[in-house]
């Protein structure tokens, strides 16, 4: 069913052809044809035109007269921007009610507490926290004029960007009577706008700092915070500072911490049952029945197996969906699933081993390779490193002294990607490091084959 695809390297098939399970609708077909028809009668003459642009017209064509898509409904759902409504929301009712009780006196007109959010990547604390401002903003009193604005600190990491963004984001020229530009005044400047515009249109507001460990520093905490003491501005601001670092709260210094006065919130994991149960919410993202029973179980066990990230759970889902598309099935199958995991994984991976020196590399497609030919995940550092200096004689790289290439392995275990650990020998004396790879074997043998530099490597080196 899924042969006949031509998938690319980034995954970009795009052979959805008549052969395939999928009959292409007549209209379709007509339609493309007709196209193919009207680009010939206007583009170059006829003589002019070689078979690489109607190769290129062809693809084009293929693509854009799709009109049926056969396996979502509703892609948008499945978008990390999305923001589902609150009865998609799974598992987060009592963060969401901790977090409209700090916010309450938002809703009267007072002020909101301030609060820090943290927890690990994907718990859900950047869409509870849009979610529970905006409510905040529907359900103000009649006489209350509240605002809301999210900053992502991770673009905005510096105070004069971030007060500009702001200033900006909550002015309402029409109403203030005045612009204020992207770029040229001095952090001051955007300040004081920031305070003329809060002053004019709003009673309360509600500001969202999210990632707010990525700031240069605590300036903007501070000046937020003390923004009513010192005379600032009559509007009582307050502010959603959310990280997924745990020690950034404890990190802050004393005087923000004592004029911020915040409450502190965190996010857990979500297990295996609250990830499927956010996955069947949307479910309806693909076309009815298109989804095989095992799909949503097998996304959410995996996202649960890497650290219940909810983004992650979503983003399988997604691939796998884009998988089955891209090789004309009917269905996405467990197999899709699969796939699409190994394909996150790889493009985290490779990420991060392309960032890593040469002598690293080598270090790592030694392990990758003894790996790959024996039935152990775990080899003593010695053996790692005779397949190294195999690898580096092979490509003719420089080979390091056995010491330096224990600091390497160390270094690829702070980074996460290999495992070592210490074996007592027993009698036969002495204490033994070993190391395993974290990720499949035949992720990092991939990643690191496509590095050009081990291009020439030998197939089967360790055979030799
Ligand atoms: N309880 C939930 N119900 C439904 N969807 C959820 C839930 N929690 C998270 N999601 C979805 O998962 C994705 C990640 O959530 P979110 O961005 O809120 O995580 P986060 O904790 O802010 O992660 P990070 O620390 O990486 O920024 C989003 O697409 C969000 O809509
Ligand atoms: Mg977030």
């Amino acid at each position: 069913m899924e042969d006949g695809s031509s998938e690319d390297e980034d995954g970009s098939s795009v052979d959805r052809s008549e052969s395939a399970d999928h009959p292409t609708t007549g209209s379709t077909d007509q339609s493309a044809s007709e196209l193919t028809d009207r680009a010939e009668d206007q583009s170059v003459p006829e003589n002019q035109r070689g078979s690489r642009d109607e190769e290129q017209i062809n693809i084009a064509q293929e693509i854009f007269s799709q009109q049926e898509d056969p396996i979502f409904a509703n892609k948008s759902l499945l978008e990390i921007s999305h923001i589902p409504s609150f009865d998609r929301i799974v598992g987060r009712d009592e963060e969401i009610r901790k977090l409209s009780e700090e916010l309450r006196g938002a809703v009267q007109g007072y002020s909101p507490e301030n609060v820090i959010i943290y927890g690990k990547t994907g718990t859900g604390k950047s869409l509870v926290s849009k979610y529970v401002s905006s409510q905040a903003v529907n359900n103000a009193h009649e006489d209350v004029e509240i605002g809301f604005q999210y900053l992502d600190c991770s673009t905005d990491n510096t105070e004069t960007q971030a007060a500009s963004t702001l200033a900006r984001s909550f002015n309402d020229s029409l109403q203030t009577g005045f612009e204020i530009p992207e770029r040229g005044l001095s952090t001051a400047a955007y300040y004081k706008r920031l305070w003329r515009t809060l002053e004019s249109l709003y009673d309360v507001v509600i500001i969202i700092l999210d990632e707010a460990d990525m700031m240069a520093d605590d300036d903007l905490l501070m000046k937020l915070s003390r923004a009513g003491e010192s005379g600032n501005t009559d509007c009582r601001i307050g502010v959603i500072a959310i990280s997924n670092k745990i020690e950034w709260a404890d990190d802050l210094n004393e005087r923000v911490k004592s004029s911020l006065q915040p409450k502190e919130l965190s996010f857990h994991p979500y297990d295996a049952e609250q990830l499927e149960e956010i996955l069947q919410h949307r479910r309806d993202a693909f076309k009815p029945n298109v989804l095989e029973e095992g799909v949503i179980p097998l996304c959410a066990a995996y996202a649960a197996s890497d650290f219940g990230d909810a983004r992650k759970a979503i983003d399988i889902l997604r691939h796998a969906g884009n998988i089955a598309y891209e090789r004309n099935a009917d269905h996405v199958t467990e197999q899709h699933v699969k796939d699409a995991r190994t394909k996150a994984e790889k493009d985290r991976f490779r990420e991060l081993i392309e960032g890593i020196p040469q002598q690293a590399k080598a270090s790592l497609l030694a392990l990758a390779i003894l790996s790959l030919n024996s039935e152990q995940e775990e080899f003593p550092t010695q053996l790692v490193y005779r397949q190294y200096q195999n690898i580096c004689d092979n490509i003719g790289q420089d080979v390091r002294s056995e010491r330096r290439f224990r600091d390497i392995l160390k270094e690829l275990a702070f980074l996460g990607i290999v495992d070592n650990r210490k074996e007592n020998l027993g009698r036969s004396g002495g204490i033994t490091l070993l190391n395993r790879l974290v990720e499949e074997p035949e992720i990092v043998y991939e990643i690191i084959r496509d590095d050009t530099r081990f291009e020439s490597l030998t197939d089967h080196l360790s055979n030799s």
